[in-house]
């Protein structure tokens, strides 16, 4: 990391624009009524960072005390600029409040982090330094890693129902959680570069795993660290904030499968163009037509195969060779096609519906049944 220029005197600023020097940080922190914790906070942010960073400091606040004033006051003390975006309509939460700070921050590392001092300011640097030394774009304040710990998450009540939303959470996103132990922090550093602002939808507290699912920043690292107490006030997290994680895991995960389908059926498509110039080479060739059509499927089951490997699945294939993945590909391909007469009869017969809504129906149920099938049984451990 460059070396700090001369300390400059920050003024605060109400609903300022900021830019900052290129490499350096902007820590951003989301303020929801906290006036008895900003003091302390920017003290520990002052002395642990700018003797070894350039930095500056953006909170975006959603507060109906005078936290912002207390910033203000405070931020006259400080060696790096502070500024105050404040929020008149809180839209998406914790959450919105850092999006709104990421598109405002003009640093190449951006640090995000809580008010309340359960967050270490002294790892700030830290965690900027981890990720310049590995090349990562993002490095979280991990809990659960060895020397990290929840000192401050009071109650055994808290500490179950956190290991089991982080044990649901990975279970549902295992790909764009890899090498994640504690996607439920509110602690990490991210280059800005890997942030794709626009894809984002935040829906409350879980900012650090709407990241990681959307924007699939490259080899996140971790930083062990200690969740402390409060240093003033209280949590502002209620069971409607439960409720709003759920409804926000549901978003993730419709989002991701989606997307996924879509290239996938996209694939799908391009399949019939092998598929059909197979199928022409060799009735040309004097094959039967019906021997044709299966092995000129083949030629599409193969193309198909060779694309989601390279455009889908790329980050999923060590769990199997490649014989093995490819094997499984065609059965569940060939499948499909066996599955789809029989299904069409079934619809007709007992639904009665018309040949062609029954044709376009079954066609739709053994393409979701493959998707599903190719994600569990060819890329899944
Ligand atoms: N701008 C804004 N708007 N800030 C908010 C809002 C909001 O609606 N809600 C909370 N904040 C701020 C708080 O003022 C504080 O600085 C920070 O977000 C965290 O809020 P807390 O209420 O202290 O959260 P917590 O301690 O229960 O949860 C924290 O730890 C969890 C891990 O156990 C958060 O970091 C969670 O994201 C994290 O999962
Ligand atoms: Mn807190």
């Amino acid at each position: 990391l460059p070396p700090i220029g001369a300390g400059e005197r920050g003024e605060p600023e109400l609903e300022a624009t900021v830019v900052a020097e290129p490499g350096a940080v902007t820590v951003i922190i989301p303020t929801f009524n906290e006036s008895g914790n900003v003091r302390e906070l920017l003290r520990q942010l002052t002395e642990a960072v700018p003797a070894r960073l350039p930095c500056e400091v953006l909170f975006v606040d959603d507060s109906t005390d005078d936290t912002p004033e207390v910033i203000e006051s405070a931020a006259q003390d400080c060696p790096f600029p502070v500024n105050v975006i404040h929020r008149e309509k809180p839209e998406g939460g914790l959450g919105g409040a850092v999006v709104e700070g990421l598109k405002a921050a003009g640093s190449d590392w951006i640090v995000v982090m809580d008010a309340d001092l359960q967050h270490p300011p002294a790892l700030v640097p830290d965690l900027v330094a981890a990720g310049e030394r590995t090349s990562a774009d993002l490095v979280i304040a991990s809990r659960y890693i060895d020397g990290g710990s929840r000192a401050g998450l009071a109650g055994g009540y808290r500490v179950a129902v956190s290991r089991a939303a982080t044990w649901l959470t990975k279970g549902m996103f295992p790909a764009a959680l890899r090498g994640i132990s504690d996607p439920m922090s509110g602690f990490f550093a991210i280059r800005r570069s890997a942030v794709t602002s626009e894809a984002l939808r935040p829906l409350g507290y879980k900012i650090l795993l709407e990241l990681a699912v959307r924007c699939r920043p490259e080899q996140p690292a971790e930083v062990p660290f200690v969740f402390r107490d409060r240093f003033a006030g209280e949590s502002k997290s209620t069971a409607k904030e439960g409720l709003r994680f759920l409804r926000h895991l549901v978003e993730l995960r419709t989002a991701a499968t989606l997307a996924r389908m879509i290239a996938f059926g996209l694939i799908g498509l391009t399949g019939f163009v092998p598929n059909l110039l197979a199928l022409h080479g060799l009735t040309a060739a004097g094959v039967h037509y019906l021997p044709a059509e299966v092995m000129a499927n083949q030629f599409g089951v193969l193309w198909n195969f060779l694309l989601i490997e390279v455009l889908l699945f790329r980050d999923r294939r060590a769990h199997r060779h490649w014989a093995d993945r490819v094997g499984r590909f065609a059965l569940l391909a060939n499948a499909d096609l066996l599955l789809r007469i029989p299904l069409i009869a079934l619809f007709v017969a007992q639904l009665g519906m018309g040949v062609l809504t029954a044709t376009a129906c079954a066609l739709l149920a053994t393409f979701v049944l493959r998707f599903v099938g190719t994600e569990a049984l060819v890329y899944l451990p």
